[in-house]
Order: structure tokens, then sequence, then C-alpha cells
């Protein structure tokens, strides 16, 4: 059995920051709710003609991310890109980074777990490299939720939280036993599938069906979120799933030397860090910065705080995710 490890990360924002108070002049919120619930100050928004997309920004990230792995775009065998806002209903993202890749052909796999998508795809990525099958895959989270959300104060509880933009990581085949991806661990609850959803347009209900019936309610194009279901799942499933992966490994809480977050919420990532017991400098948070960006936000907080020295050689890392599905999971990694 080979092993992986994170070779090269990468992420991109768009340009665009867009603070409470700018949302405070759209709909009826203020900075002051804003961030006692959630902790975010701003976030970023593909502006119109920016030339952003969720494929785009998610090239911009990948290709950081090979630089940095020093590694040739063509060593990549295997693509793996995690949204739930892609560019194009079908085809997913997959392909157009390949296409802007410049890769001749290579597979191209597209996984739809909302906010545990880059935990998702990590799994993935690990199960083919440990296999044998591929020795460099490429890990990509991207979000546009601008395009999508209602910024009025009807979808005031959710427009506020999320922001766009993408992280990337390429994983490789690595020959030190010592490092690498320990462990994953996923997890689904199908029973949940309405609290934190986007209900169409899809086959069951296409856009001319949505627009016959009375949209004033319950409007299935915009996200539905059942908030505090939400934030009481999130903290028991996150708390599980991170001491599932540590009693595989067979270690503690105390060994972790980083956590990162899925960015849902800061107020959960203080609950988490608390139930952990961890001390501010083992956390990394930057949903202050960036709202929640989804199958984004591990890879660009991951990739920032590694940018930041906050990680090290032989460093406990430890990934945790939970949302729309409702889906979960966790990735241990010596570093
Ligand atoms: N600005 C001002 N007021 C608002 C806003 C807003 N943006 N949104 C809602 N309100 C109002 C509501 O209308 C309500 O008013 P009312 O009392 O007059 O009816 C009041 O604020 C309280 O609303 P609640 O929905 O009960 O607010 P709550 O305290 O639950 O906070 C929140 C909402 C922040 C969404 C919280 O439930 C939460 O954080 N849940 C977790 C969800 C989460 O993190 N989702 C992220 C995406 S999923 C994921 O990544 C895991």
């Amino acid at each position: 059995m080979f092993k992986s490890k994170i070779l090269g990360l990468g992420k991109y924002v768009p340009e665009n920051v867009v603070t409470n108070d700018d949302l405070s002049k759209m709909m009826d919120t203020s900075d002051e709710w804003i961030q006692e619930r959630t902790g975010i100050q701003e976030r970023r928004h593909i502006k119109k003609g920016d030339g952003n997309s969720t494929a785009i920004m998610g090239l911009k990230a990948a290709k950081q991310a090979i630089e940095r792995a020093n590694i040739n775009k063509d060593d990549i065998e295997l693509i793996v890109f995690a949204t739930l806002s892609p560019d194009y209903y079908f085809p997913g993202c997959g392909v157009q980074i390949q296409e802007g890749l410049g890769i001749k052909t290579c597979p191209a796999l597209d996984v739809r777990n909302q906010c545990s998508g880059f935990v998702y795809g990590i799994s993935v990525a690990d199960q083919y490299i440990k296999t044998g099958m591929y020795k460099n895959v490429l890990v990509i989270g991207s979000e546009n939720h601008s395009g999508g959300l209602d910024m009025t104060t009807r979808g005031r509880h959710v427009s506020v939280i999320f922001g766009d933009g993408a992280g990337a990581a390429v994983l490789s085949r690595s020959d030190d036993d010592s490092s690498g991806i320990l462990s994953t661990h996923l997890h689904s609850q199908g029973e949940y599938i309405d609290e934190l959803s986007l209900r169409g347009p899809s086959t069951e209900k296409w856009v001319p069906e949505i627009i016959a019936e009375d949209p004033q309610e319950d409007i299935p194009y915009y996200p539905k979120m059942n908030g505090q279901l939400v934030f009481k799942n999130a903290v028991v499933r996150f708390s599980e799933v991170i001491h599932e992966g540590l009693a595989h490994n067979q270690l503690k809480k105390e060994d972790i030397d980083m956590f990162i977050p899925h960015q849902a919420n800061l107020r959960i990532s203080q609950f988490i860090q608390s139930k952990l017991g961890l001390s501010d400098d083992k956390v990394y948070n930057n949903i202050q910065k960036y709202g929640n960006t989804t199958a984004a936000s591990i890879p660009i907080a991951l990739t920032e705080a590694w940018e930041k020295g906050k990680i090290k050689k032989g460093d406990l890392v430890v990934l945790a995710a939970f949302g729309s599905g409702f889906t979960w999971g966790s990735t241990i990694i010596r570093w």
C-alpha cells in the first residue's frame, strides 16, 4: 500500500471585497448582527465582468498548487473538483480544469458534497494513490456563491454567510512513511436533505415550472437553511468525526498541532475548539475575511495557514467539515 501527501497548495479569491455595511445597503441587516452571529466581517464576491467563475477561480488556485508542488501539469493523472455552484448544470467543472490546464486528456471527477466536498475529494485522491493507480491527483474546491444568492431581506439569513473563492491541493505518492494522509472518515445523513438545500432547478422541477408556481413563500432556486438545526448538528458531527479520526490513528486531541475546520461559522469553530481544549494558535480561522466558501473554505484556510508558516513538518493537522446533505468528514494528516 502506498501513501499520499500534500505536495502543493494554492488559493484564489476575487478582488471585490463586500463588507457587512455593503450588505446592509442591499437588505435589512447590520454589521453587528452578522459579526455577533457568524464572526464574518467581509467576504469576496465575483464582480460581473471580472472574468471569474467557479471553474476559472479553481483553475487559478490549481495553477498555484501545481507550481508549488514543483511538478508539471502533465504529471496530473486525475482531477477531482468539488463544488455546489458549478458553471454548467452539466458537465461538471473538472473537464474545464483539464482543458484550462492544457492537459491532453485525463480523468476528471466532480464531487457534490457541499461543505464536505474538499474532505470527500481528498479521500478519493488518497484512495487512488494508496492503491497505486495514480501518482499525482489535483483536488480543487471552488464556489461562486454570489451568483445564486437572494440578496434581498428575504434571503438575509443565508446570503450574509457565503462568499466566493477557490483552493486547491496536489496530492502525490510519497516514499516517506512517517508523513502524509493518515486517514479520512466520511459520513452522510439524507434524513436532513431539506434543512440546507437548493431544490431547483432540477429534473424534478425545471425553471418554467418554478416560475409558474407562486414563488413568494418558498423559492426553490435560492438556498434554504434551517440555521439552528444546522448549528446543533454541526457541533455534534464535527466533534464525532474528529474523535473518530484520532481514535483510528491511536491519537489524542492533545496531539493536534493545527486544526482547520470548514469555515461554516466562527461560533461553530469556537465551540469545537473549546470542546477539543485547543489554544488559539492551534486553530486556523479566516471566515472573518472570506465568509463561508463551502467546498473552498478548507483549502483556502489550509493554504493560508501554510503560507503564514503555521504548519511545520511533523505537525499533526486535522481537517474537518460538516454541511448540506447532511454530510461530514475528517482528514488526519502528519505534515
Ligand atoms: N440580519 C439581521 N437579522 C436577521 C438576519 C440578518 N442577516 N438573518 C435573520 N435575521 C433575523 C431573523 O429574521 C430573526 O428575527 P425575528 O426574531 O424577528 O424573527 C432573528 O434575526 C433571529 O433569527 P434566527 O434565524 O433565529 O437567528 P439565529 O440566532 O439562529 O442565527 C444563523 C442565524 C447565524 C444562521 C445561525 O442559526 C447559524 O449560525 N446557524 C448555523 C448555520 C451555518 O453555519 N450555516 C453555514 C452554512 S452550512 C455549513 O457550512 C455547515
